[in-house]
């Protein structure tokens, strides 16, 4: 049955972080997976997610299913956070999915279901999963340029030309705030001309957003996605709780579907039951059911939020070191560009050989392509982490 499958090709995130499992050395330094790590290099449970977890365990009666589309209140307290005060928020629906990935890939079976010759639009560069699900749900891919590598910025008239030629075929696939791997967002009157261009030729806009709260808060990081949400006949929104909850292992995430009407939200949702009940059936529970503790208490709700913009204050400060210690080695400016960009990621335009040498000669893992994760990063770290780079001649 399997001898003629070829070797598996490695995931270039996951395999980096694997590889850097097995360094033996104890100054290695991982910029690999977008994962929060405080100063200690841990990733701690936030205390919210500790107290929610606590009164869920003690609340628990029963482990019987839940149903297809998961926990309603998560759902719905999703919904509130990503759509409240957009007109959008009353004709969408919300289906617990396994992670941001799971709902990527129930979005991208409905578009195939509905439109099977639709064409997904993809910035290049994207999150490296995307072309892949989109392409196992069937989906033909496109490209639209998105980064400027030498303003390290996005290139907004570039990308907003190719929007322009989108109709209604054609799905187009926006990173939210801080989710590009470039670590460079669009700014909202890119938000305001996808959204004329949305309305005047027919594409169907899909937001894949991760990192909310990451940027400059939580209201302010989704000011172009309910600029968009408010004005859309049709919107798909993936978004995942593993990065701001810290709840990566859980993979607690959310598909959502904004109709013209919320009956044709509701149709679509019962096409997402059944493209669930033919694959994974079910979502896991955990993860949802914290989330949906904390979302719906006031105070814990308020616990949360402190607690992610001090994470969301640690990312400015290490882009702030990084830059000036950057500066201070080098003798220049160019790596100003690390503290316009927001979120974890930015994108650093180091080659393949300069990454293999930072990998082999100096302990330092950097994903393939050049993504670094800044997060990934202590203080103490940062004066060899910059002599090393130079080294390598970045
Ligand atoms: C990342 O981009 O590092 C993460 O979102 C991990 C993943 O799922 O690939």
């Amino acid at each position: 049955m399997f001898a003629n499958l070829p070797a598996a090709k490695d995931d270039p995130i996951l395999s980096l972080g694997l590889a850097f499992k097995d360094d033996p050395r104890s100054d290695k330094i991982d910029l690999g997976i977008g994962v929060y790590r405080n100063e200690h290099g841990a990733t701690p449970v936030m205390k919210a997610v500790s107290i929610a977890q606590q009164r869920l365990l003690d609340q628990q009666t029963t482990q019987a299913y839940i149903g297809l589309a998961g926990n309603a209140s998560y759902n719905q307290a999703m919904l509130g956070l990503l759509l409240k005060g957009s007109d959008a928020f009353s004709r969408a629906i919300a289906m617990q999915t396994p992670g941001a990935s799971g709902a990527l890939r129930l979005l991208a079976d409905l578009i195939a279901s509905a439109k099977p010759n639709a064409k997904v639009w993809l910035s290049n560069p994207s999150y490296v999963n995307h072309q892949p699900i989109m392409q196992a749900a069937g989906l033909d891919v496109g490209f639209y340029p998105y980064f400027d590598p030498d303003s390290k910025q996005v290139d907004e008239p570039a990308m907003l030309e190719q929007i322009a030629k989108l109709g209604p075929d054609d799905v187009l696939l926006l990173h939210g705030c801080c989710h590009n791997p470039t670590g460079a967002d669009i700014s909202f009157s890119a938000w305001q001309s996808i959204t004329e261009l949305a309305l005047k030729n027919g594409f169907l806009p899909f937001v894949d957003l991760a990192y909310q709260g990451f940027g400059q808060g939580l209201i302010e990081d989704i000011q172009g996605l309910q600029h968009l949400a408010q004005q859309v006949p049709e919107l798909l929104i993936a978004s995942s709780n593993s990065k701001s909850f810290g709840l990566y292992r859980e993979r607690s995430g959310v598909a959502i579907v904004v109709g013209e009407t919320l009956q044709q939200a509701t149709n679509a949702r019962g096409k997402l039951f059944e493209l669930a009940r033919r694959s994974y059936t079910m979502p896991p529970n955990w993860g949802a059911a914290i989330v949906a503790e904390i979302l719906n208490d006031a105070q814990l709700s308020q616990q949360w939020q402190q607690e992610l913009n001090q994470m969301s204050q640690r990312m400015r400060d290490l882009r702030q070191c990084l830059a000036q210690e950057f500066a201070l080695q080098s003798g220049s400016e160019r790596f100003s560009y690390l503290t316009q960009h927001q979120g974890m990621f930015s994108l650093t335009g180091f080659n393949q050989l300069q990454l293999e040498q930072l990998r082999e000669q100096h302990a330092i893992y950097i994903v393939s392509g050049g993504r670094i994760n800044v997060a990934g990063l202590a203080k103490t770290f940062i004066p060899r982490l910059v002599e090393s780079c130079l080294a390598v001649g970045v």
